[in-house]
């Protein structure tokens, strides 16, 4: 499937449930119309010359969903799964432990989500650590989730790595957290690629998706470091991205309105952590 038309008849939400019946006891956060994308875009979407790359897979979750779309249509290839692979107490009590894991020490995860994606074990590669300080040496990539965005230095390095990979009409990017009002700079640096990037999809609850129109050039690299932009054009290029995904037709005013409250009152926030909760 390659029409982008495809898109605003939200093909994912009528996903053959089969699909996802193992995947579902790999614990997830990501919300049931999410899962129900990931295994879509790789089960319909994509065609098979490049790979998945999933950054921020936490115990496998994500990776779990994609690699079912994957196994689903019988691709080639490898889903690329980063992350530090650390969780604490308190993620473990409400992720893990609440979707049945048995309750463990440690905060290593990284044994448990091997284990946990046993099913895919042929068609994925694990990569602990921090993904800014990885390399992305493995071609072209059709598919790529990102749920690591916490920080602007490491969204903008991460950027830099792996989009250069992407197939122009072919790549989707899932940006997971896009309208999470604690990462605004997510939808900043989205609009700052405007030129390269259109979005396609709004996915319950946080996620748009968006298809890479333009292979990114040496300008780009350089346009999309939202850490060059001084405080006062992130508020203005934020609220440009809202204006754009209302043109394109997608219920965000509620979320992204919030997303400019919260960076007009932190300007200068460059971490998810800096933006006090609840605001
Ligand atoms: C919201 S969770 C991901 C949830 C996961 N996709 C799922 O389906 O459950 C974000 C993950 O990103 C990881 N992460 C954040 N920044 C990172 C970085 N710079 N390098 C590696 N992992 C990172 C965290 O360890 C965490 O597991």
């Amino acid at each position: 499937m390659t029409d982008p038309t495809v898109f605003e008849q939200t093909p994912w939400k009528t996903l053959d449930p089969a699909v996802l019946e193992q995947a579902k006891k790999v614990p997830t956060m990501l919300a049931p119309e999410e899962q129900q994308f990931y295994a879509w875009a790789t089960s319909e979407w994509m065609q098979g010359d490049g790979a998945v790359v999933d950054l921020g897979c936490f115990a496998g979750g994500s990776t779990a969903r994609l690699a079912a779309g994957h196994q689903r249509a019988g691709h080639p290839g490898l889903i690329h799964a980063y992350d530090r692979f650390h969780a604490s107490e308190l993620t473990k009590n409400q992720i893990l432990y609440a979707q049945g894991i048995a309750p463990f020490d440690g905060e290593e995860i990284l044994d448990l989500t091997i284990d946990l994606l046993t099913p895919w074990t042929e068609r994925i590669a694990l990569y602990p650590g921090n993904i800014e300080d990885q390399v992305w040496e493995d071609g072209a990539i059709e598919v790529l989730a990102m749920d690591a965005s916490k920080t602007i230095p490491t969204m903008d390095q991460m950027a830099h790595m792996f989009f250069p990979s992407l197939i122009p009409r072919r790549s989707l990017v899932i940006q997971q957290d896009y309208l999470f009002w604690r990462l605004p700079w997510i939808p900043i640096q989205m609009e700052l690629l405007a030129d390269y990037f259109t979005p396609v999809a709004c996915v319950q609850k946080h996620t748009v998706v968006f298809l890479n129109t333009e292979k990114l050039d040496a300008d780009a690299l350089e346009t999309l470091r939202v850490s060059a932009l001084a405080p006062e054009d992130r508020i203005t290029t934020l609220i440009r991205a809202r204006e754009r995904l209302e043109e394109a037709g997608f219920p965000v005013s509620k979320r992204m309105t919030r997303q400019i409250a919260v960076l007009q009152k932190h300007p200068n926030a460059s971490r998810a952590t800096h933006f006090p909760s609840p605001q």
